[in-house]
């Protein structure tokens, strides 16, 4: 009896051939996620990462209320088209602060993974009050009370734990100082930046829209011209064994 009739019989018998398919599929299953379960994190660690500084996070908060993610996404993927348009294609480890995910379902805008930095501030302020006064087309609705709307900034501790529940590395220092970090960071005119600037590496500090308290503006804008430049990807090399 050669192997070719011996599996002939698997085949021509419905309730072998689904015992044998458990059998195979289970070990391909298992291959897969047994290694969940020791380690402890599958996203390549990547330099510049870093969680988001008070202000920051108190706009991505805006930004995620506001749903911006409803026509925006943040995720480039490794196309070439996606390539020339938005830069490098979006690192797992880019997002992985990110509670919950603004990676999108849909883009009637475009992606805005790497925004920051593309534009002004003055030309956001604008395309915020009204974006056909610089893109004529465009159908993006216009948010004017960011600009008038002061920012609530007694939230910020909470928001900080909250997201440390959700397994963001916020220190007990780091949310001790998250009222002042955030004042820092929209006024570093009077205010000392070092501990700002250590604890959040490259955090943009300056008064964003000229407003005489933080505004959600403020904030949004420090959220929007951070998104896409902690990583240097002049000097970033994947891992091969990734
Ligand atoms: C109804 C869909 C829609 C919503 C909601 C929306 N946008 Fe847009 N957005 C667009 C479109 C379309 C464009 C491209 C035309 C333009 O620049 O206005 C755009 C452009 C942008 C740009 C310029 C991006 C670039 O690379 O040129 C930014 C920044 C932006 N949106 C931010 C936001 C933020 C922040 C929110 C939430 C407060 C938001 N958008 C909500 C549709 C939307």
């Amino acid at each position: 009896m050669s192997i070719l009739d011996k599996h002939g019989r698997i085949e021509r018998n419905a309730f072998l051939l689904f015992i044998f398919s458990l059998i195979v599929v289970s070990i391909g299953g298992i291959v897969q996620i047994v290694p969940l379960f020791y380690l402890d994190n599958t996203i390549e660690e990547v330099e510049g990462m870093r969680p988001y500084s008070p202000l920051e996070l108190a706009g991505r908060q805006i930004y995620v209320r506001e749903g911006c993610y409803t026509c925006h996404s943040q995720m480039i993927r490794p196309m070439r088209d996606e390539h020339e348009r938005y830069g490098h294609y979006s690192l797992a480890a880019e997002s992985m602060y990110d509670h919950p995910f603004q990676w999108g379902s849909k883009r009637t805008g475009p992606d805005l993974a790497r925004v920051g930095g593309r534009y002004s501030d003055d030309w956001h302020i604008q395309h915020f009050r009204n974006p056909r006064d610089l893109v004529p087309e465009s159908i993006m609705p216009a948010y004017p009370w960011l600009e008038t709307t002061r920012l609530d900034e007694t939230m910020i501790e909470n928001l900080l734990i909250a997201q440390r529940r959700a397994g963001v590395p916020y220190t007990d220092e780091m949310i001790a100082n998250a009222r002042a970090d955030l004042r820092a960071q929209w006024d570093p005119e009077t205010h000392d930046t070092s501990g700002l600037m250590n604890r959040y590496p490259k955090a943009q500090a300056r008064n964003f829209t000229g407003s005489a308290a933080p505004t959600e503006l403020d904030a949004m804008l420090a959220y929007l011209q951070m998104l896409g430049t902690l990583v240097d990807f002049s000097t970033y090399e994947p891992d091969p064994t990734r």
